[in-house]
């Protein structure tokens, strides 16, 4: 086949994105396929009508990327892609939607708000702990935890480094004590498969963006050591979150976990429909755990675009 791989673009996690797309790229390579390498640009609709692919593979995080604009933009050109279609996209790109989508069908979400970053300097918005995070950022780009002892002020000081900076909106919700897990799901002929849990335990702090993607910063349990109950909730949440949006080809939930409050401890974050597939991402550890190296995993990735 030839595939267009599309990754950069300008969005906060560009560099992600070229570490997936390169990875990507690499393993489509050596599995034989044809690849023409895009970074995108605001030509890209012209480069993808050029280059004339079988099949798009999307390898964007972020914004634009995977908030169904460039999604959009391959429907009206009837190009094939991977992952995700544009309603699935917009939904699943904001975390506020996303919890309008997923509470009702029986998911749990930590409760919260939406704030103007201005309302902060006057008072919190929650009794801290709380967390603060840009509603449509990946890679905990932007997010902080507000506690007790942060030096950020009581209210927050407006000149305090924080997301409150730079986003005009952010979404409060109550930081939930506890350990932090991922499932990745793979549609497949017979219908999205859930792979396994692993529980993160970064060395210092929280799974922020330097605990995400440099090495040794954190600990990856996969499979994670949960009592049988949360693992098969863990499961059973990731694909009906995937069903319920109706994400395509893969996808990923993350989970919090209060461990002193049992099953009702257990929250969703957010589910991912660009999931990262850079070395040290969570779906190729779980697709290999599960026995799919990183190009059957693509190349599954890619026969799901194209079913
Ligand atoms: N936003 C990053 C790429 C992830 O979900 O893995
Ligand atoms: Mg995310």
């Amino acid at each position: 086949l030839h595939i267009a791989v599309l990754m950069g673009g300008w969005a906060n996690e560009r560099p992600v994105s070229l570490m997936s797309g390169n990875g990507i790229a690499d393993a489509l390579e050596e599995r034989g396929h044809r690849v023409t390498r895009i970074d995108m640009d605001r030509s890209v609709a012209a480069r993808i009508a050029d280059a004339a692919p079988d099949v798009v593979f999307n390898a964007l995080h972020g914004v634009p990327g995977e908030d169904g604009t460039v999604q959009g933009m391959l429907d009206l050109m009837g190009v094939p892609y991977t992952h995700s279609g544009l309603a699935t996209s917009v939904i699943a790109i904001d975390k506020e939607l996303t919890k309008q989508a997923l509470v009702p069908a029986g998911i749990p979400m930590p409760g919260g708000r939406i704030v103007a970053s201005e309302e902060l300097h006057t008072s919190d918005p929650l009794p801290r702990p709380f967390v603060l995070k840009p509603v449509n950022e990946g890679s905990s780009v932007g997010v902080a935890i507000v506690t007790d002892d942060s030096d950020y002020g009581n209210p927050i000081r407006r000149d305090a480094a924080g997301p409150w900076q730079e986003f005009e909106h952010l979404l409060a919700e109550p930081f939930i004590r506890g350990r932090e897990m991922t499932t990745a799901v793979i549609d497949g002929p017979d219908g999205p498969r859930a792979l396994t849990v692993t529980e993160l335990v970064p060395k210092s702090g929280f799974y922020d963006f330097d605990a995400k993607y440099t090495d040794g910063m954190t600990d990856h349990i996969c499979p994670a050591d949960l009592p049988e109950n949360i693992t098969k909730l863990c499961l059973d949440y990731a694909v009906k979150a995937h069903q319920v949006l109706g994400c395509k080809g893969t996808s990923r939930t993350d989970y919090r976990w209060d461990d002193e409050q049992g099953e009702a401890g257990l929250f969703v974050l957010e589910t991912n429909t660009q999931p990262g597939m850079t070395p040290l991402s969570l779906v190729p550890e779980q697709a290999k755990y599960c026995g799919m190296d990183y190009g059957d995993l693509v190349e599954a990735i890619v026969a799901e675009a194209l079913r």
